[in-house]
């Protein structure tokens, strides 16, 4: 997630923005700038790395001016660079912008301004925003960005300021968040109230589709389309860290409560009517028609999703698929046949056992593509081809909203590969492309339901909190699902937990099965539900308490259980997305109930980066 920071006022503009930059920090980034008006014209100071080095610029020689704006880059487009730092400017530097979030035709716009001759500088998405709002002025900021963002189509906030009005900045909000501070003579402008905080606690929070122009005598809001917006500010009683949390008691639970964004974004713009765009895939469709095998490799959480993974490709392509811990595969000898593609999951891109498997993997011939969610991490300088998660910042250690992007990854290229090969004809692909651009809303459903997946985990949370040994069961994609279950309840309840297939029980885990012995079974897969509820009625034989995750509509479960966690009926392909989300919640809960430290679980690091 980008941080952005805007000020108008009687006081020097940068100072005012590093720090509020500064206060944004938390939420990662790669590269920082500032862009000050004076004397008719913007000075720019950007830079590759942390804030120092934009300090150190700024120290050098410090840019006049009484307004400006600022940002601290989270990439998504092109590496972190100097020339891919915000603010971005048009060519004669009259206009400058800072920009979050993801503008999906930027490559169309793009191809426009270049065959009329514009040059750019940077790999961004956000110059071209630059570029538009230069060629509609006339005059007038806000009538110049109202149109150029007209033309774009994505999830962004965005800041502009031009040299020809040093007064004024003019902001728009399209998902991405915006804040307004007011101060005594003074407006500010951020992506999160943190920011905001050493200077104020009147703010107000812009609306999607808002527009906001902001001078020195105040403020106008609009909608895009122009009509009016009236709206109060309020007092922010949060301080710093809950601010920083938005107001969740631990990053883990904003994260879990991100994932519709997060599954937003992570489909923006690889969609078009069913056809997959993947922005840095470089191979061809003779490569795709090529694919004899596929690798899955990770570690943890990652594993886990490249587990679902398998099930995907193996059922959506027939392509033979093997899952393998980075840690095994690093010391083994594997046979890599020609025309294999690997997939290496990695959330940092750090993993010291994960770029070892893959680096062992591509030296012997297969095509490796990174499926990380850090731009330009170790990972995607031993890949020949990346698929980035779009997840932002994942600050808790316990990963939530990287799984279900890694999730969303892997659907994306099965359904690519699919169409390709023949496998997926266009009835089916169409079914699960719908399927997927339901998914943001389903995820918003199930976390905002009035009965309340969280009462119930939270509930449920207390009656696991002081057991020993808690299972989790499933077949296929709810056994894969059930493996990440369990990993999120021990690495943050510090409880024993064990996923298993839920065909295994009988083979020697049963003898565990005792009077209240909590088991946790996922079960969505329709091919192998009554298989399931078979396994259900074992352990249920045997005095187990018994919770299911299930959809909505199922209404034989409740028969077989103690407990329902429902989630909204999906293509059972893609219920993993779904089905994890109590699963989080629960573990969260349990944790919370033991009073454990959630977002720094004890012995675990955010980034494996050693053996
Ligand atoms: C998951 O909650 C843990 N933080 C851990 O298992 C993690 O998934 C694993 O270390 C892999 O990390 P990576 O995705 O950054 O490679």
């Amino acid at each position: 997630m980008c941080g952005i920071m805007g000020y108008v006022g009687p006081r020097p503009a940068s100072p005012i923005i590093l720090q509020g930059l500064r206060r944004l920090e938390y939420r990662g980034y790669d590269s920082a700038g500032v862009a000050v008006a004076d004397a008719g014209a913007i000075q720019i100071r950007k830079a590759a790395g942390k804030l120092d080095r934009l300090e150190a610029l700024l120290d050098e020689s410090e840019p006049p001016g009484r307004l400006g704006i600022g940002h601290t880059r989270w990439a998504t487009h092109g590496p972190p660079t100097d020339s891919n730092a915000h603010p971005h400017a048009d060519p004669t530097t009259r206009f400058a912008i800072v920009h979050n979030g993801i503008i999906e035709n930027f490559f169309e716009l793009r191809q426009e301004l270049v065959e009329a001759g514009a040059v750019f500088t940077s790999d961004t998405d956000t110059e071209v925003l630059a570029h538009l709002i230069a060629e509609e002025y006339d005059g007038d900021l806000t009538e110049a960005v109202r149109r150029a963002v007209g033309r774009a189509t994505g999830a962004y906030a965005l800041v502009a300021m031009t040299a020809d009005e040093p007064d004024t900045l003019v902001a728009v909000r399209m998902i991405s968040p915006l804040v307004i501070g007011f101060g005594e003579g003074e407006t500010f402008l951020a992506s999160g109230i943190p920011a905001l905080l050493d200077h104020t606690r009147r703010m107000l929070v812009m609306e999607d589709g808002e527009m906001a122009t902001i001078t020195r005598d105040g403020l106008r809001m609009e909608t895009i389309a122009g009509v009016p917006v009236a709206r109060e500010a309020f007092e922010v009683d949060w301080d710093v860290e809950q601010a920083e949390k938005g107001g969740y008691p631990h990053f883990m639970l904003k994260e879990i409560f991100e994932q519709p964004r997060v599954v937003a974004d992570s489909l923006l713009g690889r969609l078009h009517d069913g056809e997959v765009v993947l922005e840095d895939v470089g191979w061809d469709a003779d490569f795709e028609r090529s694919i004899e095998k596929i690798w899955i490799t990770a570690c943890g959480t990652a594993f886990h999703a490249g587990l679902a993974g398998k099930e995907m490709f193996e059922g959506l392509l027939r392509i033979p698929t093997e899952a393998v811990y980075a840690h095994e595969l690093r010391y083994r000898d594997p046979i890599v046949a020609p025309h294999s593609l690997t997939l290496a999951i990695s959330q940092s891109g750090e993993t010291a056992d994960t770029l070892a498997g893959a680096r062992l993997l591509s030296e012997r011939g297969s095509r490796l593509v990174a499926v990380t969610n850090v731009v330009g991490s170790a990972l995607t300088h031993y890949s020949d081809d990346v698929i980035y998660t779009r997840a932002g910042l994942e600050i808790s250690v316990a990963s939530t909203k990287a799984y279900t992007a890694m999730l969303v990854a892997q659907y994306l290229l099965a359904l690519r590969l699919g169409q390709t090969r023949g496998t997926l004809d266009t009835a089916r692909a169409a079914e699960v492309a719908a399927a997927l651009e339901a998914l943001p809303d389903q995820v918003e459903s199930l976390l905002k339901r009035e009965e309340g997946i969280d009462e119930m985990a939270r509930f449920l949370g207390r009656q696991l909190a002081g057991t020993d040994d808690i299972y989790f069961i499933g077949r296929g994609l709810d056994y894969a699902v059930a493996t990440e279950g369990s990993l999120k309840l021990k690495e943050i309840s510090y409880l024993h937990s064990e996923a298993m297939p839920a065909g295994e029980l009988k083979h020697g885990t049963l003898a565990l099965i005792t009077e209240g012995t909590p088991v946790i079974v996922v079960n969505t897969q329709q091919h192998v539900y009554d298989k399931t509820v078979s396994a259900l009625q074992e352990v249920k034989a045997r005095g187990a308490s018994v919770i299911a995750v299930a959809y909505d509509d199922d209404t034989e479960i409740e028969h077989y259980t103690d407990h329902v966690l429902r989630i909204p009926r999906t293509m059972d392909l893609l219920s993993p997305v779904l089905s994890i989300v109590p699963l989080q919640l629960l573990a969260y809960h349990v944790a919370d109930a033991r009073g454990l430290d959630i977002d720094q679980p004890r012995n675990l690091a955010k980034s494996v980066t050693v053996e």
